[in-house]
């Protein structure tokens, strides 16, 4: 099936991005938010990141105002009627999902896909609500979704193979590097990643090493980009607590079981860089 017109639903820090690399590797694109001052936000950081591109020299000036006129946003779901695969990038929440599910269903035209870029919940469940459960299955992005090179295909017991097939050859023409999962919570990359941020989160909890330290020691002494605590900034500490809430339902493994220390600053409103706090403070 020829993918020629992509729906984004959510234009948050995920949605957008994913918004952004749809459109800037030649697909027309809508992405749909529930208020102007999200879409506002969403497209002015999509945006930004295309005048970065175009300031480093790594697209031209007319490459940029093709992305901008293949990105199209919206209040109005029903935009997305003549989308020929939609990805779904809202809150990581199961009820919300559920009712999203059957309303994209009814206004997709037939034979269009219908993904979900959830980070640990039960894809499954979301085709099950729908009529076109073969349609269904996970893409899953990495923050940035622009930058980072994996996607994570999950196929429930109902996707088809047809649904795969396109479904990867999208992954590949989006210049990602597709990897099949099970629908088993938290895939592959978060059930290995999270009980490493919540042990480090423990760590800190437990008095063992100093933030500073531990951020600097998996840094330098294991290569990795980021640090524990500049990552769980970075990705956010909601999205990680409600990704180390669905694996710890699913398996009761104390190894995914959100810290006090995790859910105390969730509580509180520090999501890490996007509410401006978290293990670091940004301005
Ligand atoms: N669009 C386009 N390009 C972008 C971009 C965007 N939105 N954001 C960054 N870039 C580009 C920059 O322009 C830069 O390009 P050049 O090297 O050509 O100059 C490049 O990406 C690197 O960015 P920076 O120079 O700003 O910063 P950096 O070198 O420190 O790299 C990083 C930033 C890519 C985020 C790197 O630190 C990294 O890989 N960190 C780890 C991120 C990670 O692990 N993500 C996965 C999290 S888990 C997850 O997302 C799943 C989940 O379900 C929880």
């Amino acid at each position: 099936m020829a993918i020629r017109k992509v729906g984004v639903v959510g234009c948050g820090l995920m949605g957008g991005g994913i918004a952004q690399t749809c459109a800037q590797s030649g697909y027309e694109t809508v992405v749909c938010e529930v208020s102007q001052h999200l879409l506002d936000k969403g497209l002015t950081r999509i945006y930004a990141a295309w005048d970065m591109m175009a300031s480093k020299g790594k697209i031209s000036q007319g490459q940029l105002e093709e992305n901008r006129s293949r990105l199209h946003g919206t209040l109005a779901m029903e935009a997305l009627a003549d989308c020929d695969l939609v990805i779904e990038a809202v809150i990581e929440n199961m009820e919300e999902k559920l009712r999203l599910f059957p309303a994209l269903d009814h206004i997709l035209k037939p034979g269009a896909l219908l993904l979900t870029n959830t980070s640990s919940l039960n894809v499954t469940q979301m085709g099950a609500v729908t009529k076109r459960a073969d349609k269904v299955c996970g893409l899953h992005f990495f923050n940035p979704a622009p930058v980072m090179k994996l996607v994570e295909i999950v196929r429930t017991i109902s996707t088809s193979d047809e649904t795969l097939e396109t479904v990867r050859e999208f992954a590949l023409s989006l210049g990602k590097t597709p990897v099949l999962a099970k629908d088993t919570a938290g895939f592959i990359v978060n059930f290995l990643l999270i009980p490493y941020l919540l042990a480090a989160i423990r760590m800190l909890e437990n008095g063992m090493a100093s933030r500073d330290d531990i951020d600097a020691a998996m840094k330098l002494g294991c290569g990795y980009p980021m640090g524990p605590f500049t990552l769980l900034d970075y990705v956010g500490l909601d999205t990680t607590m409600w990704a180390a809430e669905a694996i710890y339902d699913e398996y009761k493994d104390p190894l995914y079981a959100p810290p006090p220390l995790l859910r105390r600053m969730v509580q509180s409103g520090m999501y890490g860089k996007k509410s401006g706090r978290g293990f670091y403070t940004y301005e």
